[in-house]
């Protein structure tokens, strides 16, 4: 197969993860089930490393792409500092082993309990549970290395906490660089119209107003654009405007020790979709070369490039209806599996996991050459029209309980699942050499309904 898949081929017409037929992980452990590989993760993340080389740039994994405890330790263990974007993230991440000044806390909506928990270890909500995940050191883990920081208001309140629990803190400033990613609305992140960072002409005034606080210590920048960004040049166009508020900002007596790139990166989800980590790098290397060389420190936030096609959903058809329109291939994975689809429209290449040898689909493409193929809605059990993860979509003939893989599901998939409809969330597993391994066991319906007791009646005050 010629494509962006890290880990999954077709051998005689069956699909392995690695030496491992994925039909036999689903007789193991049950559909849907997400399943990695964890070389094709070690692969792109070295990658992705040394196509940044150049400039040094280290990679925090956005924990959102794909959230894992195992998936960050793979990552971990492979080097990288993590990026999170709330309490939970951050969490996970140490727990993953990831030590705090090695986690970059971004988000545009922190909370007070957040950014405590952030600065000391004695407000994490973890305290008392973390001994199970082996990690016992909690109360005197440290401030996280850096919070990006979105708003004024948010600065404000960080540096009330953090002269409050006298712990002190390092921040980027999250620049809105008014640059258009040219990708779906709904992942568009830095255009004057959304709601992430400081407009960059802002950010001087900024640091006029709250550089050289005792307990914040502003060192940097940072942006980031949007995702899935299949161009280079908006990045290029993001990068120049943060060049020149480095200068300027030098210019007003405050030095910039930090950029941070954020991440973007597209993916092969059609093969040649993504122009390929390479040839962003290859735009920006040029551009920071000669900052990094006089000492400014870049930094990566990759979460699809990382995942993404290491990754698949598998399903089971459990109903195949022929309407007086159209084929209806009804999955057990659907909106509440993985989400993208409905919400984005996204495309994510899906075949049949055993399939005559010359069906194996050369590469991923909206309209395989191949015979004998139908048009199909490939649908999901919720009761929503939404619940869709293909529409129009030419597939072999399949038929009720054949599995298929949902292809280059390997970010924004486990991450977005819900439980809507009250289905228990899927399960997890990592292909690691010719070993399964269970990472997440899927969700028990009875772990819904654990919080909805009546525990106690809320003595208010009132009437
Ligand atoms: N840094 C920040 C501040 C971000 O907001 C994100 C993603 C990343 C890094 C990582 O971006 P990546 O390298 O993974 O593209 N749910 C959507 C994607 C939303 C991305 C949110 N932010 C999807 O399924 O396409």
């Amino acid at each position: 197969m010629n494509n962006g898949i890290q880990g999954f081929e077709y051998q005689e017409g069956v699909l392995h993860a690695g030496p491992i037929p994925v039909s036999a992980i689903a007789e193991a452990i049950g559909t849907p089930t997400y399943i990695y590989s964890a070389d094709g993760i070690r692969s792109s993340y070295r990658r992705l490393e040394r196509a940044f080389s150049p400039l040094g740039a280290h990679p925090h994994y956005a924990v959102k792409a794909t959230s894992n405890l195992h998936i960050c330790r793979l990552l971990r263990e492979l080097g990288a500092s993590m990026d999170v974007v709330s309490g939970g993230e951050m969490e996970r991440a140490w727990l993953a082993g990831t030590p705090m000044e090695d986690i970059a806390f971004a988000g545009v909506g922190k909370t007070v309990d957040e950014v405590r928990a952030a600065l000391d270890g004695r407000f994490s909500p973890l305290v008392g549970h973390a001994e199970r995940f082996g990690r016992i050191e909690i109360e005197s883990r440290g401030p996280v290395g850096m919070f990006n920081v979105e708003s004024v208001s948010e600065l404000v309140r960080l540096q009330e906490i953090a002269e409050d629990l006298g712990v002190a803190a390092k921040a980027c400033i999250r620049v809105n660089p008014n640059v258009d990613p040219h990708t779906h609305e709904y992942t568009t992140t830095g255009k004057d119209k959304n709601k992430f960072g400081i407009d960059a002409d802002l950010v001087p005034g900024v640091f006029e107003d709250f550089a050289g606080h005792p307990m914040v210590d502003l060192i940097g920048l940072h942006v980031h654009i949007g995702s899935p960004v299949r161009r280079v040049t908006p990045f290029v166009e993001a990068v120049q405007v943060l060049l020149e508020l480095i200068e300027m900002l030098d210019q007003a007596g405050h030095s910039i020790s930090l950029l941070d790139l954020g991440g973007g990166w597209a993916v092969d989800y059609v093969a040649g979709e993504s122009p390929g980590i390479e040839a962003y790098a290859e735009a920006l290397v040029p551009l920071l070369e000669e900052p990094v060389r006089r000492g400014l420190k870049v930094i990566l936030e990759p979460g699809r490039s990382i995942t993404a096609n290491a990754g698949i959903l598998l399903t089971r058809v459990q109903h195949v209806k022929q309407g007086r329109t159209r084929r209806f291939v009804i999955c057990d994975a659907g909106m509440h599996t993985m989400i993208r689809p409905a919400l984005y429209q996204a495309f994510h290449f899906i075949w049949p996991t055993v399939v005559p040898v010359e069906m194996v689909p050369r590469e991923f493409s909206e309209r395989p050459e191949l015979p004998g193929l139908h048009e199909c809605e490939i649908v999901g059990p919720i009761c929503e029209t939404a619940d869709f993860l293909a529409r129009n979509r030419p597939l072999p003939d399949v038929s009720q309980e054949d599995l298929l893989a949902v292809f280059s599901a390997g970010s924004y998939g486990m991450s977005m699942a819900s439980n809507y409809n009250d289905h228990g969330r899927p399960a997890e597993v990592l292909v690691d050499g010719d070993r399964a391994i269970v990472i997440n066991e899927r969700q028990p319906l009875a772990a819904l309904f654990e919080t909805e007791r009546v525990t106690r009646e809320l003595e208010l005050g009132v009437g």
